[in-house]
C-alpha cells in the first residue's frame, strides 16, 4: 500500500501517540499535534523519521489552518486528517459554570469543526481524502453523569459529523469521514479532565464496560484508514450497550443506578 499522509491532532500522548506510532511503523507519513513541542517532539522520535511535528492549540482556528498549511508544505498533500484532540469534565450538570460549557465545546466540538472545515477545500480540490473525527461511547449514551458537559460535547460532533458526512458524499463520494466512539481507554484523559481530582469513582458511569488501550483503539483506527466506515465503536461491548439503551431509557437508567449503589 502507497505512504499516506495523515494528519493527528492531540498527538502527545494517550490515543493520538498510539496511532502516530502504528501509522509510522506502516511506513505512512504523520503529522503530529497538539500544544507541548517537547511531548510532541518525544513521540515524533520514538515513531520515526517520516515525522513532522506542528504545535498548535485546535480552539483557534488559526492554528488549526496553520497545522494544514504546513502539512501540505511538508508532504505535498494530506489523505487522512483525524480529529483526536479532547478533553474531559468532572462536573455535574448542576454545578455547570459557563466557563465549564465553552471549554468542552471548544476544545471537543469547535476544535474538530476547524479541522473539518480547514481540510475539506483540499480534499475537495484532490476528489478524495479521509476526515475521521475521534468522539466518545459518552457522545451516544450519555451514562456518566460526572462527564456532562464532555458527553453533550461529544454529542454534537456526533451530529456535525453525520451531517457532513451526508453532505460530501453526495457531491464528493470519495471523501470519507468516520466517526470513532471509543469507550474507557487507559490513557491520561481522567487526569487531565477539567475539575479532576483523581479518577471517577466506581460506579459513577452507569455502564462499566471493560477497558481498552491506547494501541487496541488506535488498532482500530488504523483499519478504518484501510477500509473506511461511517462510524466504529472501538469496545466491542459498546454496540449492545447502546442497543440496551436505546430500546429502554428508563430501564437502563434504573439499573445503572442499582449497579452504582
Ligand atoms: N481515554 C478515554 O477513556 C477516552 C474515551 C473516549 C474517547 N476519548 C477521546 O479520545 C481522544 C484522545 O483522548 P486521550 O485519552 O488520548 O486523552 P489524553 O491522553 O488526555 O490526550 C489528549 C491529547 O489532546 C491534546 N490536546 C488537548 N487540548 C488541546 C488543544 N487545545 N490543542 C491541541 N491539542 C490539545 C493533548 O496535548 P497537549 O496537552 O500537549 O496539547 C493530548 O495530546 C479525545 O478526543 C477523547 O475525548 C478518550
Amino acid at each position: 500500500m502507497a505512504a499516506r499522509t495523515v494528519v493527528i491532532t492531540g498527538a502527545s500522548r494517550g490515543i493520538g501517540a498510539a496511532i502516530a506510532g502504528e501509522l509510522a511503523r506502516r511506513g505512512d507519513h504523520v503529522v503530529l499535534a497538539a500544544r507541548t513541542r517537547e511531548a510532541l517532539e518525544q513521540v515524533a522520535s520514538s515513531s520515526g523519521s517520516r515525522t513532522h511535528v506542528v504545535t498548535a492549540d485546535v480552539t483557534r482556528r488559526a492554528d488549526v489552518e496553520r497545522l494544514r498549511d504546513d502539512a501540505i508544505r511538508a508532504f505535498g498533500g494530506v489523505d487522512v486528517w483525524i480529529n483526536n484532540a479532547g478533553r474531559g469534565i468532572v462536573r455535574a450538570v448542576l454545578d455547570l459554570t459557563d466557563e465549564d460549557v465553552d471549554e468542552m465545546i471548544a476544545v471537543n466540538v469547535k476544535s474538530a469543526l476547524y479541522g473539518m472545515q480547514a481540510i475539506a477545500p483540499h480534499f475537495m480540490e484532490r476528489g478524495r481524502g479521509h476526515i475521521i473525527n475521534i468522539s466518545s461511547f459518552l457522545g451516544r449514551v450519555p451514562v456518566a453523569s460526572p462527564r456532562s458537559a464532555y458527553s453533550a460535547a461529544k454529542a454534537a460532533l456526533n451530529s456535525l459529523t453525520a451531517n457532513v458526512r451526508g453532505d460530501l458524499r453526495r457531491t464528493h463520494p470519495a471523501i470519507n469521514v468516520t466517526l470513532v466512539m471509543p469507550g474507557l481507554v487507559t490513557t491520561e484523559f481522567a487526569r487531565y479532565a477539567r475539575g479532576s481530582t483523581g479518577p471517577i469513582p466506581p460506579g459513577a458511569i452507569g455502564s462499566p464496560m471493560q477497558s481498552q488501550t491506547a494501541e487496541e483503539v488506535a488498532a482500530i483506527v488504523v483499519d478504518v484508514i484501510d477500509k473506511p466506515v461511517a462510524e466504529v465503536y472501538t469496545n466491542p461491548a459498546s454496540q449492545a450497550v447502546a442497543a440496551r439503551y436505546f430500546a429502554d431509557v428508563d430501564g437502563f437508567e434504573s439499573g445503572a443506578e442499582r449497579r452504582a449503589d
